[in-house]
């Protein structure tokens, strides 16, 4: 398959998916974002993959929607095409997917990578929801991830005020996960990408399908729908071969069953 906007690749059980649009700082068009949909649908169906990283370039991972793409349209034209709505794939994959973010990752490229399960960030990254400085507000998660992720005063700080803030902010206020430095933000990623690859495929899912929940009920709830997942995996072959791996001081050998 070949792409305009993006490039895509394997490095054993991780997909890769760069963001390459950089006359525009990798900003969201309709075709990368279709671009993207289509590459995470690849990948989620392809039973070689266990986690997609998505990254950008040293200087953006993405400015956001693409300001001129859509700068004309009207409100119908844009209530009724519900063109972020196809964004929402990034957030329904169910393979673990990492963000790699280097440079701007502003407006849409911010929610973008906060759709992703975790950010890694460049020591270069700039994180901001800038939406309010062209007369709008953020329309792709943004002022609900954002919120869950760094709380209500940062966030209401970002998103009014449509300042930037640097990685290390970023680590501290609990978006990023991990600092680390540019050169080696992809290297990292991918590292990160092959642990995660690495381990039994349906408890991956489960882990993030549960840490997930955490976001959208009670305690309580959560607590007992991680419990009903817990139990469920002592139905998978992978359960019995990483406890006996345990015990038999060996690695265990997962066939994602
Ligand atoms: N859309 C379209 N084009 C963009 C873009 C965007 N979001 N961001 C940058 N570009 C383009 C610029 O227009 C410019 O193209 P030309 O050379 O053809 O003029 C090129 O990328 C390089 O950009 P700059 O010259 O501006 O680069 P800079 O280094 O001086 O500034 C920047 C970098 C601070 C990121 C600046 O480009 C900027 O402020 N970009 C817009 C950021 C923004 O407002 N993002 C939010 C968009 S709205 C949104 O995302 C809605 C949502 O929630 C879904």
């Amino acid at each position: 398959m070949s792409y305009e906007t993006i490039e895509v690749e394997t490095h054993d059980r991780v997909g890769l998916i760069r963001l390459n649009r950089p006359q525009a700082l990798n900003a969201l068009n309709a075709l990368l974002i279709s671009e993207v949909d289509c590459a995470l649908t690849g990948f989620e169906k392809d039973d070689g993959i266990g986690c997609v990283v998505v990254t950008g370039s040293e200087k953006a991972f993405a400015a956001g929607a693409d300001i001129k793409e859509m700068k004309d349209k009207s409100f119908s034209e844009a209530f009724l095409g519900d063109f972020i709505g196809r964004w929402d794939t990034v957030a329904r994959v169910r393979k673990p997917i990492v963000a790699a973010v280097a440079g701007f990752a502003l407006g849409g490229g911010c929610e973008l990578a906060m759709m992703c399960d975790f950010i890694i960030a460049a020591d270069t990254a700039q994180f901001g929801q800038p939406e309010i400085k062209i007369g709008v507000i953020p329309g792709a998660g943004g002022t609900q991830r954002l919120t869950r992720a760094v709380g209500k005063a940062k966030a209401m700080d970002l998103v009014l005020t449509g300042r930037m803030m640097g990685a290390e902010e970023a680590e501290r206020a609990g978006l990023v996960a991990r600092v680390v430095p540019a050169a080696d933000l992809v290297a990292e990623a991918l590292k990160a990408g092959a642990a995660i690859a690495a381990m039994s495929l349906p408890a991956a899912l489960m882990a993030k399908e549960a840490v997930n929940a955490a976001f959208e009920t009670t305690l309580i709830e959560g607590v007992r729908y991680e419990r009903r997942l817990f139990y469920s995996l002592f139905a998978t072959e992978d359960q019995k071969e990483g406890m006996a791996a345990f015990v038999e001081k060996r690695k265990p050998a997962f066939r994602n069953r």
